[in-house]
């Protein structure tokens, strides 16, 4: 009788690697998952993301937030680089998306990668990987991104008013966060994005030309001075002063009432994000590079496409 409640208890434990190896081969996101068939992947990756950080640094904006448009619009599969086609309008036509860019580095990366390894490395773990490369070239933290990715096929503009918007509240931002499976703790640490990059003055210019009391005066009227009303061309710098360096600059500016967007303000509006705010904004950074990493690789897990699902693109842009 002892032998046998033994047996049963040890067995789960016996056979558990067996099914963790199932697990994986059934298709869930992995460190080094090309380790053995692109073993030069992420090293290819890292190369190209050294020259363009080194000569175009205002890049890193851009490929980092590439990432997050891609996640929150049909999992990170890619969708977002998908050109229109067959009269359908793809999700980089649609309205959230049209300040994108750092679309033509992914396509240089891509062939460089399809040239070592044809046909293996998707167009969705390049964007994982060159987020986690800008963000350590702009003097942030280094993580280990989960690979294993697959390339979707749908894309629809539509779609891409899934997006939080700019002029969102914490409630709205909240709420859409956890539909992505993602906490408070996530919106305030991925926010933190925002010290690097820019933005367009239509995206803020209701904070300025309105009666919104949460910024600082002195801000608004130095914005005004950048955006003229209806500007649709002038970008203004999101963490001013340091907007090629990922540091705790933004929590500083958004501690003070400086935050640009309404949804970087609207981070003071809720005890949790708020007191997250204000911790980050002194003392140094290791705490904000450790959350920004571990809410990255939760990121990149929203809705994958893995095993036998999707493709591995040839072209970024285009299906199969
Ligand atoms: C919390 C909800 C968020 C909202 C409402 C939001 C909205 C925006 C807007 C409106 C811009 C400026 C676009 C323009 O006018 O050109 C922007 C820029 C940017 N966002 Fe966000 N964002 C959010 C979260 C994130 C997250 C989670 C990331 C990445 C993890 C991110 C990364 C960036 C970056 C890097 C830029 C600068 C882009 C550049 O330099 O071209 N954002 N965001």
């Amino acid at each position: 009788m002892a032998s046998k409640s033994l047996f049963v208890f040890f067995l789960p434990l016996v056979l558990s690697p067996f099914f963790s190896g199932c697990a994986e081969a059934q298709g869930g996101l992995r460190v080094g998952y090309y380790s053995q068939t692109c073993p030069k992947a992420e090293a290819i990756i890292n190369a190209e993301m050294r020259k363009i950080i080194k000569y175009a640094p205002s890049l890193g904006g851009p490929l980092l937030r590439l990432h997050f448009h891609d996640c929150f619009v049909r999992g990170c599969d890619a969708s977002v680089l998908l050109n229109s086609a067959n009269g359908q309008a793809a999700e980089k036509d649609g309205i959230p998306n049209q300040s994108l860019g750092g679309y033509g580095v992914i396509d240089v990366v891509k062939v460089k990668l399809e040239k070592a390894c044809p046909g293996v490395v998707s167009c969705a773990d390049i964007l994982a990987l060159v987020a986690r490369d800008v963000v350590a070239l702009s003097k942030g933290p280094y993580w280990q991104v989960p690979t294993g990715r697959r390339d979707g096929t749908v894309s629809i503009a539509s779609e891409a008013f899934q997006l939080p918007r700019p002029t969102d509240g914490i409630s709205q931002l909240i709420q859409n966060f956890a539909g992505k499976g993602l906490s408070v703790q996530d919106l305030v640490v991925l926010s933190g994005a925002h010290t690097i990059g820019v933005s367009h003055c239509s995206s803020f210019s209701s904070r300025i030309y309105g009666s919104d009391p949460s910024i600082d005066p002195k801000y608004a009227a130095t914005l005004r001075m950048k955006c003229k009303p209806k500007d649709l061309t002038t970008l203004v710098q999101m963490d001013p002063g340091s907007v090629t360096t990922f540091d705790t600059g933004y929590y500083k500016q958004v501690s003070g009432n400086r935050g640009l967007l309404n949804s970087d303000a609207a981070l003071l509006q809720n005890p949790q994000t708020k007191a997250y705010v204000l911790r980050q904004s002194t003392g140094s950074a290791s705490q904000f590079f450790k959350d920004f990493g571990d809410s990255m690789v939760k990121m990149g897990n929203i809705g994958v496409l893995t095993g036998a699902a999707g493709q591995i693109r040839k072209k970024c842009f285009a299906v199969n």
